[in-house]
């Protein structure tokens, strides 16, 4: 199976290639002066098998994913499936008060359309990809992160909020670890409290795992509870590091380690989702 790579996604795509022993299609992505992009998939790829990975975020790597939907069914392959490491707008998935936009299924069923497979990674509520379409699935990165968990001798796995305990719990058991988890009050977009709560985290080293880092607030209350009740040690880990504003300078200044996978493709994206990826195509 070929690999199409967005602009968004070029790491976890030549390392898919590697992963899957197949190529990275030469493909001409840039932007007209406006803004607007240009997509060129520069090989025919009709009558083969292909996986275009492109993650959704930022808005313009949306609008990209789209134009190479349209570049590469109109060469008309056997097989064509779409990987979007990162699914955007997955958080919304209620509408939580009335007259709010349902984003996650909106946008999944207008990325979806055409591809004989839609694939994303840890997405946020797995559960919404039943309304988005019947060829959407997900998969998880989390075994490569546990993984990583392994190689640095941790204590004790943490969810940040009870949400997650589902995705997080599986990690502690494959680290080998206890798991605990917080109680998260989100105050506003960028503030989270953590509630008080009995921790064994004294003289542990802890890693704390969540599916996206956004403006850290998250991570930073959680670590600062941890610290508080004793551990030796913070490191966080997620599937997707989006570091909005100040967020990195922010987690640097609160945990001992900071790591995530090349959904997004950042400065800590030192586990590949490749792996994870290449076993589900
Ligand atoms: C929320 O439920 C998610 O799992 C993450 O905890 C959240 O998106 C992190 O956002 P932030 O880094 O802005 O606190």
């Amino acid at each position: 199976m070929d690999v199409v790579s967005g602009s968004a996604s070029g790491l976890l795509g030549a390392r898919l290639a590697v992963a899957l022993d197949s190529k990275v299609v030469p493909c001409e992505i840039r932007r007209f002066p406006d803004g607007e992009a240009y997509v060129r998939v520069a090989e025919d790829l009709a009558g083969r098998e292909v996986a275009v990975v492109q993650t959704t975020w930022p808005d313009p790597h949306f609008v990209e994913a789209l134009l190479l939907r349209d570049a590469v069914l109109a060469m008309r392959p056997r097989r064509a499936v779409l990987v979007v490491p990162y699914f955007a707008y997955a958080r919304q998935d209620k509408r939580f008060k009335p007259g709010e936009a349902l984003s996650s299924v909106a946008l999944g069923k207008v990325l979806a359309e055409g591809w004989d497979e839609f694939v994303t990674v840890d997405v946020h509520s797995p559960e919404i990809l039943k309304q988005v379409s019947p060829a959407a699935r997900n998969i998880s990165a989390l075994s490569e992160v546990a993984q990583y968990l392994r190689g640095k001798g941790v204590d004790l796995v943490v969810s940040p909020d009870e949400g997650s305990i589902d995705r997080v719990r599986p990690v502690a058991e494959a680290v080998g670890v206890p798991f605990d988890h917080l109680v998260k009050n989100r105050i506003d977009s960028e503030r989270v409290e953590i509630a008080p709560k009995s921790l064994h985290a004294k003289g542990k080293r802890v890693a704390i795992v969540d599916d996206i880092v956004s403006t850290g607030g998250t991570i930073a209350a959680a670590a600062s509870a941890l610290k508080a009740a004793g551990a030796s040690s913070v490191l966080a880990a997620c599937t997707h590091g989006l570091y909005a504003g100040g967020a990195l300078k922010r987690l640097h200044a609160a945990l001992d380690d900071l790591v995530s996978t090349d959904t997004v493709e950042s400065a800590t994206a030192r586990i590949s989702a490749a792996p994870a990826v290449a076993a589900a195509l």
